[in-house]
């Protein structure tokens, strides 16, 4: 029994003695530790002092290696002493660690102060392509004077582009047109009339009249300085009863108004009798040529007149066709080029150049407003 107690009692008073000796390194590794971080001045000895006393090989860390020697009963009293000392230091370091980073962006803030007075670099700003610039103005014109603006397919088939224009297959109007077929029935649309049999369908349902205009690509195999395989088109149709009497005047008037607002005031307008296979009767519109002012010059060929427009009263065939009775109902239409009207208005010499996207041709037509 003696010797069992002995025995007991040999173990635990150096274990108990260690424990002392543990408290007490702790106690003093915090102490320098405290005080050697109270004196740092700059983020990389704080750093380095953060691995001295925290790190993997750090001191507080090596204590834990000695708890070895001790009781299971006083481990975690020294354990959770390291950890309250770590915790604490830790603190005060990320304390220090954040002053200095906060210093170190004010400094930088203030060495990069930006002075907000200085003028800026001036942006580059695009300018209005003036087939866009075109394109607006006639629609704007046209929504002024109550039409809509309908969109519609530039895949089209050989039915809405011609069969039900009045332009039959074999037809020989369509030589006018040479046209790019992708399949026997589908091609690239030669003209936006394409668009009045599709709305005039669309219209019928309801027995509505139509006041539209559309405008968009179309596409022919031509290519040279006035013709472009792919160029835009502005189509109009005015479809109401008969007791309403659209009439040629009606036609007449509008083109003036649409010419005038185009190419200046003080164009004149002249009609030829012509033929469209969709109208009937059909004219062809010329205008006083905008160059010579209607004297005679290259562009006008002398001539004083430059060609302009297709127009005329809608045919029977075509109302019939597209669901409305030509006993009932009538009207006009017209379409036009609308490159050769920027052409004509900017004075630009070759359709292609509207195509080309040079910068130096299309910085020219800048708005000024
Ligand atoms: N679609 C014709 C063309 O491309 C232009 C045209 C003529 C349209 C007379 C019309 C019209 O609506 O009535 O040559």
């Amino acid at each position: 029994m003696e010797d069992v107690f002995v025995g007991v009692k040999l173990k635990i008073v150096p274990s108990k003695r260690k424990e002392g000796i543990m408290k007490e390194q702790i106690e003093q590794i915090k102490l320098t530790a405290k005080e050697e971080i109270s004196k740092v001045e700059d983020l990389k000895t704080l750093v380095d002092l953060k691995v001295k006393y925290l790190g993997k090989k750090g001191e507080l860390t090596s204590v834990l290696r000695g708890m070895g020697a001790l009781s299971p009963e006083e481990r975690p009293v020294i354990g959770s002493l390291v950890n309250e000392v770590r915790d604490e230091l830790e603190a005060i370091i990320a304390e220090k660690e954040n002053s200095f980073k906060e210093a170190e962006l004010n400094k930088k803030l203030e060495k990069e102060t930006i002075d907000i007075t200085l003028p800026s670099k001036k942006a580059i700003r695009g300018s209005e392509h003036p087939l866009n610039r075109t394109i607006e103005e006639i629609e704007d014109l046209f929504i002024s004077m109550g039409y809509e603006v309908i969109d519609g397919p530039e895949l089209e088939t050989d039915e809405f582009c011609f069969e039900r224009l009045n332009l039959p297959k074999g037809h020989p109007a369509r030589d006018m047109q040479d046209s790019f077929y992708i399949t026997d029935e589908y091609l690239l649309r030669t003209q936006t009339s394409a668009v009045q049999a599709h709305t005039m369908l669309k219209y019928a349902e309801n027995q509505k009249p139509i006041k539209m205009i559309c405008v968009g690509k179309t596409y022919r195999r031509e290519d040279d300085a006035t013709h472009s395989h792919q160029f835009n088109q502005v189509e109009g149709l005015v479809i109401d009863r008969k007791e309403n009497k659209v009439s040629l005047a009606d036609l007449k008037g509008t083109l003036e108004v649409f010419v005038r607002k185009m190419l200046g005031e003080n164009t004149k307008l002249r009609f030829r009798p012509s033929y469209f296979p969709f109208t009937e009767p059909s004219y062809e519109v010329d205008c006083t040529c905008f160059k010579c002012a209607g004297k005679g010059c290259s562009l006008c060929k002398q001539t004083g007149w430059i060609e302009i427009l297709g127009s005329g009263i809608v045919h029977p065939n075509v109302l019939k066709m597209n669901g409305y009775d030509p006993e009932e109902w009538g009207g006009f239409a017209f379409g036009t080029g609308i490159d050769r009207l920027a052409m004509f208005k900017y004075g630009i010499p070759d359709m292609r150049y509207l195509y080309a996207n040079d910068v130096r041709f299309l910085k020219q037509f800048d708005r000024k407003d």
